[in-house]
């Protein structure tokens, strides 16, 4: 089932707002204010795992350096020479305990023109599928922060947040906090 239940649904009447910290909506890059938060519920000296980090400049460095935490960042078309070249739907480090999920959001334009782009899969179950792959692998960290929001694709509502948070429920998660930023929404899940 695509749509949240109601207990889901529910969490959202309790978020907690994200600092309004500058940038592009709409354009996929992460969001400051959301990753802040998480960051700051793990330890100093911990490492993060970020999948999807990003073509360009990844700005979750910045965050991490003031925190004092460890990011490993993958993106299947990186740029940035701090960050790693790979598919994350097949390869992780080997030892994390956070992670910052943002990936291509379902039915939005790809990213680079590489073949193992998430965004090129056209059906939602294919997708999912797909981005299980890395749930699988992500799903050793003892906790994760989702990034996703609720929207039309083809006539469709597309409840982004919920599907990522399902898929991690599947392993074991369990949701301990919500976290508004508009459009997006964050999702702390802990082991
Ligand atoms: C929503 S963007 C995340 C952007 C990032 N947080 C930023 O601030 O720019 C999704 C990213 O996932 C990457 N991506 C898509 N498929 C991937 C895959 N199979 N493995 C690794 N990265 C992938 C894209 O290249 C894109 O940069």
């Amino acid at each position: 089932m695509n749509r949240p239940p109601f207990e889901y649904s529910n969490l959202k009447m309790n978020m907690t707002k994200a600092p309004d910290l500058e940038h592009n909506k709409y354009e996929g890059e992460v969001n400051p204010g959301i990753t802040y938060l998480y960051l700051k519920t793990l330890n100093s000296g911990d490492t993060v795992w970020e999948p999807f980090a990003g073509v360009d400049v990844v700005k979750t460095f910045a965050l991490c350096d003031k925190l004092d935490i460890n990011l490993v960042a993958y993106d299947i078309a990186a740029t940035d020479s701090r960050a790693w070249r790979l598919n994350s739907l097949k390869i992780c480090p080997d030892d994390f305990q956070g992670v910052v999920f943002h990936p291509s959001y379902f039915g939005s334009d790809p990213f680079s023109s590489s073949q193992e782009e998430l965004a090129l899969n056209s059906s939602l179950n294919k997708y999912k599928e797909e981005l299980e792959k890395c749930v699988k692998l992500a799903s050793r960290a003892k906790s994760v922060c989702i990034v996703g929001r609720t929207y039309k694709h083809q006539k469709e509502t597309i409840y982004l947040d919920w599907i990522y948070a399902e898929l991690f429920m599947k392993y074991g998660f369990k949701v301990k906090k919500m976290i508004s930023s508009m459009p997006d929404v964050g999702v702390i899940l802990e082991r």
